[in-house]
């Protein structure tokens, strides 16, 4: 049997900071590998991770102090195993208290925003100490390549702050490397590589934050630039081939750009061994199908099965209104066409024993997770449309567990996948159903989907597509009056959603300009019969949610 080569890696520790998943992103986008993991988690637990080089540990932010009855610790023997450790913020405060030093508690005070770090003029004199900030130039990225002659002169360095308690005695081995007007011990570190910020690297608002994390895993860590796209293609490749070895494999694609890159990764790997499955329910975009049969069959070669049930769906959802009974209702019909689908193709070509699913790091961070956040109220239910029917035997391939949405475009476009699908909004699963206020029919789908084909072309050419984390337009079952030539109409009212968004938890609606926002509404009354107003939704989320149902 093969053996997997050892992977160098960061264990962020995660606290609780609303930044945790950004610091494992940031340090990818480093080239390093990095999983997000519960704080609790021992030395002993990573044990179970033979697979990994651990090369360094950071401690996330946290809302926690280390005075609270049931604060969260780091285990003593992460903190003493001899490998370099990142405190940020409440990971900072963390080192300073169980390792002998001591934190100040806030007494109400907070610092929060930008500040101005200063380095000390004695600190840089400390080779060892102070390689957290080797090197950092006055701009972004000017760092001094590894190995250039050291520059000892004070740095003044815009940071952002988000704290209340914080870090007055260091424990012993400590110095202080740098302070702020309001904090003089805003930077510290050992020479053994163990180093405190009390300000935020991994956020925007740190200029040279990048540079300063690189310097942890560089100089600090002695990382190697590992974490690349054709290196993630490559061992997704072998071990995806070592798995299934000439068994076939399905995949069910949705028209996003998970699936799509999923499929790709296994094509590559086994070939024509998989087959991938589209099961249209009538509910998709406007060209959508077409779009992945062109893609996937006549560019990529991929044999594709397409399920055409349509009318299973619309009979399903004939007269249904309530929001939470059509995504039920579609969440099962799409297991039974699946399912149905999935034994036609074994019976017409041998034994499917894998499924591949598109699952991202998120959803297993989410699922794996034990703090609040994963237990938070579910406002919707999610049915995945392209989910795992439950009670099917598959065993389940899953090429993206590892990864964020940006590191599964960067593959999706070096796979060859067209930059269009690369880029694509996120779509739900119960799709267009959603998007009709009330019950659905094939009337209202087709003037949904004009409607929203003109919405998102009038974004493209705006040139902003990216911009947005999702844009659309909703068919409400609301009819205005209005007039058109001599005549008076009396027809239904779109509205326009655009949002942005990072996590797509929270999102704001983009301001998105009044001569934009002219053609579409303009296009969409002059060319989609039965519309005759369009109305553009200004709500954020929270309190409104992006979908309208
Ligand atoms: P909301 O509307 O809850 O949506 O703010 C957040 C994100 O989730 C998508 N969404 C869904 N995705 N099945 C899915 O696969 C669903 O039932 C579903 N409902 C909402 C939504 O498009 C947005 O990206």
């Amino acid at each position: 049997m093969q053996t997997q080569k050892r992977r160098q890696a960061i264990i962020v520790l995660d606290f609780g900071s609303q930044y945790s998943r950004l610091i494992t992103r940031r340090v990818r986008e480093l080239r390093v590998y990095s999983e997000l993991l519960p704080a609790h988690t021992t030395l002993e637990d990573l044990r179970e991770r033979p697979h990994l080089d651990i090369r360094g540990f950071i401690l996330s932010g946290g809302p926690s102090s280390v005075y609270d009855e049931n604060a969260p610790l780091c285990d003593p023997a992460i903190l003493t195993s001899g490998l370099p450790i990142l405190g940020i913020c409440y990971g900072m405060q963390l080192l300073a208290h169980q390792l002998g030093g001591h934190v100040e508690p806030a007494h109400g005070r907070r610092e929060y925003g930008p500040a101005t770090l200063e380095t000390l003029p004695e600190a840089a004199l400390d080779e060892q100490c102070y390689r957290i900030f080797e090197g950092i130039g006055a701009s972004p990225a000017q760092t001094n390549p590894l190995g250039a002659p050291r520059d000892t002169q004070p740095l003044r360095l815009p940071v952002w702050m988000s704290h209340g308690d914080s870090v007055d005695v260091l424990p012993p081995g400590f110095r202080v490397l740098a302070r702020t007007e309001s904090n003089p011990v805003a930077a510290a570190a050992n020479a053994q590589g163990l180093v405190g910020l009390q300000f935020h690297p991994e956020v925007m608002h740190t200029p040279q934050g990048k540079d300063i994390l690189r310097n942890f895993l560089y100089r600090i860590c002695a990382c190697d630039p590992t974490w690349t796209t054709s290196s993630v293609i490559d061992e997704a490749v072998a071990s995806i081939r070592q798995r299934v070895g000439d068994a076939r494999v399905l995949c069910g694609l949705s028209g996003g750009v998970d699936s799509a890159v999923a499929a790709l990764l296994v094509h590559r790997a086994v070939g024509d061994q998989l087959t991938c499955m589209l099961v249209d329910t009538g509910l998709l975009r406007a060209g959508e199908r077409e779009q992945v049969v062109e893609t996937f069959v006549r560019h990529m070669h991929i044999p594709l099965d397409v399920a055409d049930a349509r009318q299973r769906f619309l009979a399903k959802l004939e007269g249904v209104v309530d929001p939470e009974a059509k995504r039920k209702i579609i969440g099962e019909e799409f297991i039974r066409v699946f399912e149905e689908e999935a034994e036609r193709l074994e019976a017409e070509g041998g034994p499917i024993p894998f499924l591949a699913q598109g699952t991202l790091y998120p959803d297993v961070i989410e699922s794996t997770s034990h703090d609040t956040a994963a237990t938070a109220t579910r406002i919707k239910t999610h049915h995945n449309v392209g989910g795992l029917p439950e009670e099917m035997v598959f065993e389940l391939i899953e090429p993206l567990r590892l990864l964020f949405k940006d590191e599964v475009r960067e593959i999706g476009s070096a796979l060859g996948l067209p930059d269009e699908w690369v880029w694509r909004h996120p779509f739900p699963g119960p799709g267009l159903a959603i998007r009709i206020i009330g019950a659905v029919d094939e009337q209202k789908l087709e003037t949904l989907r004009a409607a929203d084909a003109i919405v998102i072309d009038e974004i493209r050419r705006a040139g902003i597509y990216k911009e947005l984390g999702q844009a659309f337009a909703v068919l409400t079952p609301l009819q205005s009056v209005g007039v058109m030539g001599d005549g008076r109409t009396y027809a239904n009212v779109v509205a326009v959603r655009a949002v942005t968004t990072g996590d797509f938890m929270t999102a704001d609606w983009a301001r998105l300009s009044s001569d934009l926002l002219a053609r579409i509404s303009h296009r969409v009354v002059n060319e989609v019969p039965g519309v005759n107003r369009v109305v553009y939704d200004i709500t954020s989320k929270p309190p409104a949610t992006i979908e309208w149902e």
